[in-house]
């Protein structure tokens, strides 16, 4: 693989990437298709259950014989909910394709490849730990999390100020962040399958935790899901009043009382019972839930962090100082190591300024 191929890969993921908002469900795919230095055509997977990149790619041109096509991920070879890509791809005359990422779901992972090569197209696939590839990986975070996990892939949200804190002792954090932070939040939520947060977040902040303040108007609403063991939510609760907005699940504990659950679901929310951290993420999972935008406090992310369900940090660090010990940090005690060496280590971490903040991107690990 070249540096023009590597270039064309790139481009595939950025169509891919058009689909952030609509495949909340299945992978975001892009793809390219070359002949002679020239891109012939190019698509992109818009939405769950549409037609697929390189489909969407190959209709876009009358004759792509000889071309590489350059696919962000490996062509499927099953018939899904549309034919597939691997037997379109060659009846197309496709000389070479070039695969930014291998698919993990267990109908293909591989085997597109393998079709590929056997009806005699050169295929190359990008090395998984080379720049491309654990780009490429990225990009499908959620989609590979939920196939190889079985759960939702889970980013942890927060703002600190510079002293790690993340609320002052009183519980007052509106805002720490800047308004250009603030606004990426949106953005995330508006392509997040659901926004978590714990009881105590839910009270102390009061929000909404929809996605409004986005460039275009969100189409969809991401599921908004409360961790309230004890069912203690009031029905008062901003997140509860605003159901006709947009979906709330409220999890409880197995022991909640009844009468609470009942109250909540009058008022408008959904409610369903789960006994742990992973136990929530695996209902979320099962209700089809790809990706968990983790918004909640230091109570429910020690939980999660202790339970190794947190795969990506977006830690906004403010201009701002507390210098109150009594103030809460990014997690609770659940973890509380005692030797360096227990220290949760991040795959990588990278700064990136968004306006008077910088936002720390720190993977836990890299997804499947
Ligand atoms: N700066 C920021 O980015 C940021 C973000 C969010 C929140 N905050 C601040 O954080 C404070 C709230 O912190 P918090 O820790 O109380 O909020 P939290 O973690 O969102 O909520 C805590 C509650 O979650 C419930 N929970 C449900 N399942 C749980 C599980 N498996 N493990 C642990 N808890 C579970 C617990 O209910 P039970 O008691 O019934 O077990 C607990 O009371 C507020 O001051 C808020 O402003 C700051």
């Amino acid at each position: 693989m070249n540096g023009v191929d590597e270039a064309h890969l790139r481009r595939a993921l950025d169509l891919a990437e058009q689909g952030r908002r609509t495949v909340t469900q299945g992978a975001m795919v892009g793809c390219v298709l070359v002949r002679d230095d020239a891109i012939l055509a190019e698509g992109f997977h818009a939405r769950p259950g549409g037609p697929h990149a390189e489909a969407v790619a190959l209709a876009a041109v009358a004759d792509a014989r000889g071309a590489t096509a350059y696919v962000s991920l490996e062509p499927c070879a099953h018939h899904g909910r549309t034919p597939p890509c691997a037997d379109a791809l060659i009846a197309a005359g496709i000389a070479r394709v070039v695969v930014a990422a291998g698919d993990p779901f267990p109908l293909v992972a591989g085997t597109g490849i393998d079709r590929l090569r056997a009806a005699g197209i050169d295929v190359e696939v990008a090395d998984r730990a080379s720049p491309i590839g654990l780009a490429a990986r990225r990009q499908n975070a959620a989609y590979r999390t939920a196939t190889v996990l079985g759960r939702p892939h889970v980013t942890y949200k927060a703002a600190v100020t510079v002293d790690g804190r993340t609320a002052t002792r009183a519980g007052d954090s509106r805002w720490i962040s800047g308004p250009e932070s603030r606004r990426l939040v949106h953005e995330w939520r508006a392509a997040a399958g659901a926004v978590l947060v714990g009881r105590g977040t839910a009270i102390a902040d009061d929000a909404t935790l929809t996605a409004r303040d986005c460039d275009p108007v969100a189409a969809r609403q991401p599921l908004r899901v409360v961790a309230d063991r004890s069912a203690l939510l009031p029905i008062t609760a901003h997140v509860v009043r605003t159901s006709a907005e947009g979906a709330v699940l409220v999890v409880v504990g197995p022991n909640a009382p009844a009468s609470r659950r009942s109250a909540l679901e009058r008022a408008g929310v959904e409610t369903a019972v789960a006994a742990d951290a992973p136990a929530l993420l695996a209902l979320l999972h099962a209700r089809g839930v790809q990706s968990v935008l983790l918004e909640g406090g230091p109570t429910l992310a020690g939980a999660l962090l202790a339970a190794a369900v947190i795969d990506r940090l977006a830690v906004f660090v403010a201009p701002g100082v507390m210098g109150d010990p009594a103030a809460p940090g990014l997690f609770g005690d659940a973890l509380a190591p005692v030797a360096i060496a227990d220290v949760v280590p991040l795959a990588s971490l990278e700064p990136e300024t968004v306006g008077r903040d910088i936002l720390l991107d720190g993977w836990l690990r890299d997804p499947p």
